[in-house]
């Protein structure tokens, strides 16, 4: 494999789920294992980058060389990201809430006699990784993920093109051997100027330094061209 270096740069990755606190004892999450993120971030620091992790609660080890950033919320995984920048590279493999409830109630929520239903208010979190490709300092490679159950490559275009970003790395999730909890995934990475690269099926340790390989080509390239 070729192995680019990377040393002297500085690549911001998300990692995980988000956490979106409806009361003290309970809050809306998702599947999201962490595990392809914290790979990027370990083997860009392998290839000598600098890199800033920007994690959400998961319980994995911290890889070597990396500076980790423990958020919960999409609120707290925005200003993190934000605040990591500017960078050369940003990677968004976490999976954000895109709704989180409009307040967290300060008390434990009880249920009332007879009642049989509760409804939620969920409001819109911002979208990190477009805000990232729209900052004025933007990293000259925005990196997005997408987790589709189907028509995923019309989805994960979408997502490429709306959130101007340079790659998407899309994966069909609910599939075994593949998608969130799993050790191995394949993913089809996108690329803006039309581009496609099939990943895997392998380890997302090896699907990681695929990934940085088509980052590190896109560096060389110079300013991200539309097809
Ligand atoms: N993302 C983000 N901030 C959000 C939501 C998503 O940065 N508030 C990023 C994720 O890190 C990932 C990509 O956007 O890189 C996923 O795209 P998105 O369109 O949000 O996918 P889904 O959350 O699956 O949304 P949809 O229901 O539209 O498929």
């Amino acid at each position: 494999m070729n192995i680019a270096s990377l040393a002297g740069l500085r690549i911001v990755v998300s990692a995980g789920p988000t956490f979106e606190d409806i009361d003290p004892v309970r809050f809306i999450g998702n599947r999201s294992s962490g595990k392809m993120g914290f790979a990027v971030a370990a083997a860009a620091a392998q290839r000598g980058a600098r890199v800033a992790l920007v994690a959400g609660p998961v319980s994995l080890p911290t890889p070597a060389g990396v500076e980790r950033i423990n958020v919960r919320s999409a609120a707290q995984m925005h200003g993190a990201v934000m605040a990591a920048l500017p960078a050369d590279v940003y990677v968004g493999a976490a999976a954000v809430a895109d709704f989180a409830p409009a307040h967290a109630v300060a008390s434990k929520i009880k249920k009332q006699a007879g009642q049989d239903s509760l409804t939620l208010t969920l409001v819109r979190t911002r979208d990190i990784l477009a805000d990232v490709a729209d900052h004025a300092q933007r990293p000259r490679v925005v990196v997005g993920f997408a987790a589709e159950t189907d028509h995923v490559e019309a989805y994960a275009r979408g997502k490429l093109e709306k959130k101007r970003l340079d790659l998407i790395a899309a994966n069909r999730v609910g599939e075994s051997g593949s998608g969130f909890e799993s050790d191995d995934n394949a993913l089809t990475v996108y690329a803006v100027d039309g581009s496609v690269h099939a990943l895997g099926p392998a380890a997302k340790t090896q699907l990681a330094d695929e990934l940085l390989d088509l980052i590190a080509a896109r560096l060389n390239q110079g300013p991200a061209t539309t097809a």
